[in-house]
């Protein structure tokens, strides 16, 4: 018997103890095995990041499955250029430290997602974005978040990567001229699961205090 009752307008305390967990657990993913992950297990995460919410119930995020070689070694390279570029923008022991972080798990991860929005859509007939055009991009970017937790409750991780040229990934993947680009996806079981982000583990950025964050009028 399940005690967890969404149509009832409430999650019970287990479940709400499990939720947190799941956020406390989910982590940006660059470091992968190469274990394929089920197609099936892939459209049920897609399927739950379907239930974000968008403006206007738009639902502008289009996902593009990267499967073809080519594709992928275009990502590759202007990951390479862009993050050797990056690296030109630190100096002394900041750009040594750029220099061993991993920033993305291209090579190991066995499905890419690159995702777009769909600026032009009909879809929602406008509401919301004539004031804020922006909000069919944050309704995208909700869809991600709902799609790394997801992920992350089947034991899949995801590493975003956005060290890259839109450009680039424009062209490999031939997509519509009214999509943005968004977000390129690695999605794959991770090497390992640990609760500290990786760069605070990295010594780059740790977590801060959320009451420097939280302000009230
Ligand atoms: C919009 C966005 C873009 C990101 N781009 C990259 C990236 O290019 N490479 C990378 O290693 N991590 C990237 N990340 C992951 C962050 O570094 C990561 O979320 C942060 O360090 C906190 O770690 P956690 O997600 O494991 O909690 C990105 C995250 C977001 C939300």
């Amino acid at each position: 018997m399940t005690t967890v009752s969404g149509d009832q307008g409430y999650f019970d305390d287990e479940f709400i103890e499990s939720f947190d967990e799941l956020l406390r657990w989910r982590r940006d993913v660059r470091r992968f095995k190469t274990d394929p992950i089920d197609p099936e297990v892939v459209q049920e995460i897609i399927a739950s990041a379907e239930l974000s919410p968008s403006v206007g119930n738009s639902q502008p995020w289009r996902w593009v499955d990267v499967r073809s070689p080519e594709p992928r070694a275009v990502v590759k390279e202007t990951f390479a250029r862009c993050n050797a570029e990056a690296l030109q923008g630190y100096r002394g022991e900041r750009a040594q430290q750029y220099s061993t972080l991993k920033l993305a798990g291209l090579d190991q991860a066995p499905v890419h997602l690159a995702v777009f929005c769909e600026d032009e859509t009909l879809q929602g007939h406008g509401l919301g974005r004539q004031t804020m055009p922006e909000t069919l991009a944050y309704s995208v970017v909700t869809a991600i978040g709902s799609l790394w937790l997801a992920a992350r409750a089947r034991g899949v991780g995801v590493g975003w990567i956005s060290i890259i040229e839109p450009e680039a990934v424009y062209r490999a993947l031939d997509v519509p001229e009214e999509w943005r680009f968004v977000a390129y996806l690695c999605v794959g079981y991770p090497e390992k699961v640990d609760a500290t982000p990786e760069l605070e583990r990295a010594g780059w950025q740790a977590r801060t205090d959320p009451d420097a964050r939280y302000f009230v009028r």
